[in-house]
């Protein structure tokens, strides 16, 4: 949340500014704002609330320059308007920062060293920037200022990139919890919260590591770690075509990141799977394979692709599993036993409320990690010991789909991989090549029968208040991912109950009209959740369901081509996913871009 770029040594810095913040405004898009300066005197500061498009708005022809930095926000402290926006600027107007992250302890910071400074703005980040100006003007040189600030700021996450006026050929960077790397080009460098943003410049990266402090010139990059040591890192290649990353002629990222499942299955079957035999890290593979007990750590679509993977690996595997939410676990007091080992799922990488649980699975509990992220070289990936990549190619709509898919699919190959060495009926019996091939091809059916699907939220959720979906078993598990998908963005209220518990007090919220989606693609509790159904509808509920074929009976409205059971909810969810993209298009909002909420949620 909170995208930042910088660049150093380019002509046209403030379209390589403004692209980057485009391809950044996944991370929040209350306001923005860049400040360039032309190395003559002279600078641009443009500030706008909302999103990106305002901002280009406002400027100008004149605002150009070769260096400069940038910043998309989701606010944390201060509500969106373009006094909050960032820049930030010190009262003297000689330091401008862009941050993301947050500062626990500004008030104090404030209380303590700021009496009587003029402040523009509600942030936490311009105590940031006022600090620096004030130690500067009390006698110490810009680094020295800006470590010294860096050094009071407690408990707190950032990834800054400061400008001074006085010397404005040079970014002075730091970072802590939130992600950033420095991109390198002949003559120029950059900086960014995500590799996306500067592809079309370059491809060559550099990571940084939590409390290094950067000096950025036109030609050179410093990083210094935390004891004022000089570190040297080999940059990393970064493979993905920029072209990945745009919307080609689809309306919205949602709708080409739904309709690029079937490819993703496919690719994920090239990359691990070799002659039916799931292909991973030999220790990775034995580490699980030895853990007793498993964790399975996400938050939101990350948390709900974990709920389907505890079925897969205690069914497969035959290995207990815990599937938990990030948030809460991160300060519980649980009971980790001898033989645990933690699974962190996260799209982004960079979800702060999952790394806390990995930083205290690797500090205090001492268990074996692995993170299964959409971004190679992402903090949850670098930090746990080991990573899988998910092949999902870059997801950009706020709303995850393609992530989910590809989280689950990942899941039933490493779970097969165990049972398989534990010699498990189910996971030597299941053809992963057959199941793969047939899933993508049922997918591939799904997102062509987007009209059906239209229709049927045209008829039910053009107006509704309210929307319930409901499942048993791994269809309960796709309901509360259907229902989440639905509410982010359409702004329906809906939810996903199991359907056995209707009864036990949420069927008291059915009214007449009210939509209630059923999910059936379990053969064992096909038929009750069908009486869960009956009931509803009995009270007046609008029921849909989405049914598997073999179990389809006559009157049923979606019908979806059948796979192995366990690997169902890679279907059955491509509906829901295309039933919320069409009911926010109905009720015209911005299905890419949900109020309130950022992809990649670096703030706990
Ligand atoms: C919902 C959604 C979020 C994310 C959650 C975790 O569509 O995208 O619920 O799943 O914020 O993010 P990651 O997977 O990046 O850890």
């Amino acid at each position: 949340m909170c995208g930042i770029v910088g660049v150093n040594g380019l002509n046209n810095a403030t379209s390589v500014l403004v692209n980057g913040l485009k391809k950044l405004e996944y991370r929040g898009y209350d306001s923005a704002g860049i400040y360039v300066n032309e190395q003559n005197g002279k600078d641009h500061l443009v500030k706008a609330q909302g999103k990106i498009i305002n901002l280009e708005n406002k400027i100008t022809d004149n605002v150009q320059g070769s260096v400069g930095i940038g910043h998309t926000r989701w606010a944390t402290h201060g509500i969106p308007s373009v006094e909050n926006a960032h820049p930030h600027f010190s009262q003297d107007d000689r330091f401008y920062l862009v941050h993301n992250g947050v500062i626990e302890n500004y008030l104090e910071l404030k209380e303590t060293y700021l009496k009587g400074v003029h402040f523009e703005s509600e942030t936490d980040t311009e105590v940031v920037v006022q600090l620096i100006d004030k130690f500067s003007n009390d006698g110490l040189s810009t680094p020295d200022a800006f470590h010294k600030t860096i050094s009071l700021l407690k408990n707190s996450s950032y990834a800054f990139i400061l400008m001074d006026r006085e010397q404005p050929d040079i970014l002075y960077v730091a970072k802590n919890k939130s992600p950033l790397l420095i991109g390198l080009g002949s003559d120029f460098n950059v900086v960014c919260s995500d590799a996306l943003a500067m592809l079309d410049v370059t491809d060559l990266f550099l990571e940084l590591h939590d409390k290094e402090v950067v000096t950025v010139t036109k030609n050179d990059v410093k990083i210094e770690n935390e004891n004022g040591e000089q570190i040297t890192r080999e940059p990393f290649k970064v493979n993905i075509d920029p072209a990945a990353a745009d919307k080609g002629a689809y309306p919205y990222y949602m709708l080409k990141e739904i309709d690029e499942q079937p490819a993703v299955m496919r690719r994920i079957q090239g990359k691990y799977l070799d002659n039916n035999e799931p292909k991973f890290d030999a220790k990775l593979i034995k580490q699980l394979t030895d853990a007793t007990k498993l964790y399975i750590v996400g938050a939101g679509t990350s948390y709900h692709a974990g709920l389907v993977g505890k079925k897969l690996f205690e069914k497969l595997a035959k290995t207990p599993t815990e599937v938990v939410v990030a948030s809460e676990f991160a300060y519980d007091d649980p009971i980790i036993e001898d033989g645990a080992m933690f699974i962190f799922l996260s799209q982004s990488g960079e979800t702060a409320d999952s790394r806390q649980v990995l930083v205290r699975a690797t500090n205090e509990w001492k268990v074996p990690t692995l993170t299964i992220t959409n971004v190679d070289n992402s903090t949850l990936a670098r930090e746990a010991d080991n990573a899988v990549t998910l092949e999902a190619g870059p997801e950009i709509a706020v709303a995850s789909t393609k992530a989910y898919t590809a989280q689950i699919a990942v899941e039933v190959l490493l779970a097969t991989a165990v049972g398989r060495i534990k010699d498990i009926t189910a996971a030597k019996e299941i053809d992963l090549n057959e199941q793969f091939s047939q899933t993508a091809n049922a997918m591939q059916v799904v997102v062509d029968e987007k009209d059906q699907i239209q229709k049927i939220a045209e008829d039910n959720l053009a107006k509704t208040r309210n929307a319930f979906y409901i499942g048993r078993g791994l269809d309960y598990n796709v309901a509360l991912e259907a229902s989440l998908k639905l509410k982010e963005i359409s702004y329906i209220q809906a939810e996903g109950f199991a359907a056995g518990e209707l009864k036990h007090g949420t069927i008291a919220l059915i009214e007449k009209g009210t939509p209630v989606i059923g999910i059936i693609t379990q053969a064992a509790t096909a038929d009750n959740t069908r009486s869960n159904l009956q009931e509803v509808l009995s009270r007046g509920a609008n029921v849909i369901n989405i049914v598997r074929e073999g179990l389809a009976k006559d009157g049923d409205q979606i019908i979806i081509p059948s796979v192995d059971e366990i690997m169902m909810p890679l279907v059955s969810v491509v509906v829901g996913q295309l039933m919320a993209y069409y009911a926010t298009l109905l009720r015209g909002y911005n299905v890419d871009q949900p109020r309130n909420l950022a992809k990649s949620v670096t703030v706990e």
